[in-house]
């Protein structure tokens, strides 16, 4: 390892340079505490479709994607054709009042995603999450919250509880506060479920009947890990059944696993959703969409005093450019033809990637469902993995991250970004040159990685 640091050391000098001076102004160096990796993150300087170029001038096939958002790869001509149409349309990147596009794009993620009958738009999938909850805690007029061990809703103090991966099969679950300055009122109004048991999240929900309001969920763990049906389909009845919302934070998930979502996945309906990502097509964005008795909760028009009502608002909120961008990108992947060429190439590439893998003797599992999925090298004693637990385990397992992190940086050296650790999300952009070029660069890092265990 320490001679792949020193070669990555060697080679982007510009990059270094980048970080040494943005270290000082700003934390870390970097725009989000998870976009850093030792011993300092690549800096970039321009892309196009579904490369990226660093500011060394090396040039990277891209599956980070802006952690998933670019569905469409970077600059596609009909996100670049409706930045045009709003100035010309619109004359305006901001009315901040109301305009017919609002509806217009409502309808579309209606039409996507039936569960959704009203929406309220945001400029973060964080604020989303955070609406969502608001929403359900007053629709139940419940104090508290449950969420899954190692699920991620973005940075507000609600969510900020144990979002590390454990392996909840055994044993109690912990309850971790993931910030400083995070008060208390948090962690003790969270409840920590674990994400493959079913009878002990039904237990715990039992248990705590009376605070719980909202059960917030990652369909599918990280983007890319996934539970049976038949979980899914019980967390929905007991839900229902003890008067909790339940909420699917399809941030991640939205557009990418199905284009109805990991709801149309798992055909599950749930009373409130968070997107974001994909339906900005590129700008910011996040939207709560649900039941329209829960969304009515934050309307002003039934004049009641402010306590009695869901407090939301955004300068930014449903502003043309993210609207515009997210619409046209949806309206694309409708188009006949490309979301299924998308699905299929994603498959393509993960069977590919796994049989490399098994060339060079060091077998890797792609995991993950539509459009994203990750590089996990099992554990000899599970092998090939089905669970939730399973996953996380070889992940949390020495040799995953020992292997995995070799990988990433022999990735990088051959061409390829997906950040350290991080999964992969696909792009209609990835076409055959981008493809082959992946492929080659898998062939040459694991042909690498193969003789350095040998
Ligand atoms: C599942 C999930 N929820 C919420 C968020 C937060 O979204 P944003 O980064 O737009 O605030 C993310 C971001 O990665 C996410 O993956």
């Amino acid at each position: 390892m320490a001679e792949k640091i020193t070669q990555y050391l060697h080679e982007t000098p510009a990059s270094q340079a980048a970080y040494s001076e943005a270290k000082n102004l700003i934390p870390g160096g970097v725009q989000g505490n998870i976009k850093y990796y030792a011993p300092y993150p690549l800096s970039f300087r321009s892309a196009a479709g579904a490369w990226m170029t660093d500011v060394d001038g090396h040039k990277y096939v891209d599956y980070l994607l802006s952690f998933g958002a670019l569905i469409l790869g970077h600059g596609h001509p009909v996100v670049k054709q409706a930045l045009t149409d709003v100035w010309e349309t619109y004359g305006t990147s901001s009315f901040g009042v109301p305009y017919p596009l609002e509806a217009a794009m409502v309808k579309k993620v209606c039409s996507l995603v039936p569960s959704i009958e009203q929406v309220r738009f945001t400029n973060s999938g964080l604020e989303a999450t955070l609406l969502a909850i608001r929403l359900g805690m007053a629709y139940t007029r419940r104090p508290g919250i449950a969420k899954f061990a190692g699920h991620y809703h973005g940075g507000h103090e609600h969510v900020l509880v144990s979002t590390h991966p454990v392996v909840t099969s055994d044993g109690p679950i912990a309850k971790t506060s993931e910030s400083l300055a995070l008060p208390d009122y948090y962690v003790e109004h969270t409840e920590v479920l674990p994400f493959d048991d079913i009878d002990r999240c039904e237990a715990l929900l039992r248990q705590h009947r009376e605070e719980v309001g909202v059960v917030v969920v990652e369909p599918f763990q990280s983007g890319y890990i996934p539970v049976d049906r038949d979980f899914m389909q019980r967390l929905r009845l007991i839900t229902q059944e003890l008067g909790m919302v339940l909420l699917f934070d399809e941030v991640k998930t939205g557009f990418r696993i199905r284009l109805g979502g990991a709801q149309a996945f798992y055909g599950v309906r749930p009373d409130l959703t968070a997107l974001g990502k994909v339906l900005g097509g590129g700008f910011p964005v996040g939207a709560v969409g649900g039941r329209q008795e829960i969304l009515e909760l934050a309307s002003p028009e039934r004049n009641l005093p402010n306590h009695e009502v869901v407090f939301h608002s955004g300068t930014f909120n449903g502003n043309p450019v993210s609207l515009l961008a997210g619409l046209r990108t949806l309206e694309f992947l409708e188009t006949p033809g490309v979301y299924e060429t998308l699905l299929d190439t994603t498959r393509q590439l993960r069977e590919n990637i796994e049989q490399i893998s098994a060339h060079y003797g060091l077998p890797v599992q792609t995991v993950g469902e539509g459009t994203i999925f990750n590089v996990v090298f099992p554990s000899d004693e599970v092998g090939r993995m089905s669970k939730p637990s399973d996953v996380i385990a070889a992940e949390m397992s020495a040799r995953h991250r020992t292997l995995r992190k070799d990988l990433d940086f022999l990735l990088m050296k051959h061409g390829v970004f997906s950040k350290p650790y991080n999964r992969f999300s696909m792009s209609t952009a990835h076409d055959d040159k981008a493809l082959a070029s992946t492929l080659d660069a898998f062939e040459q890092s694991f042909a690498a990685l193969g003789k350095q265990q040998s």
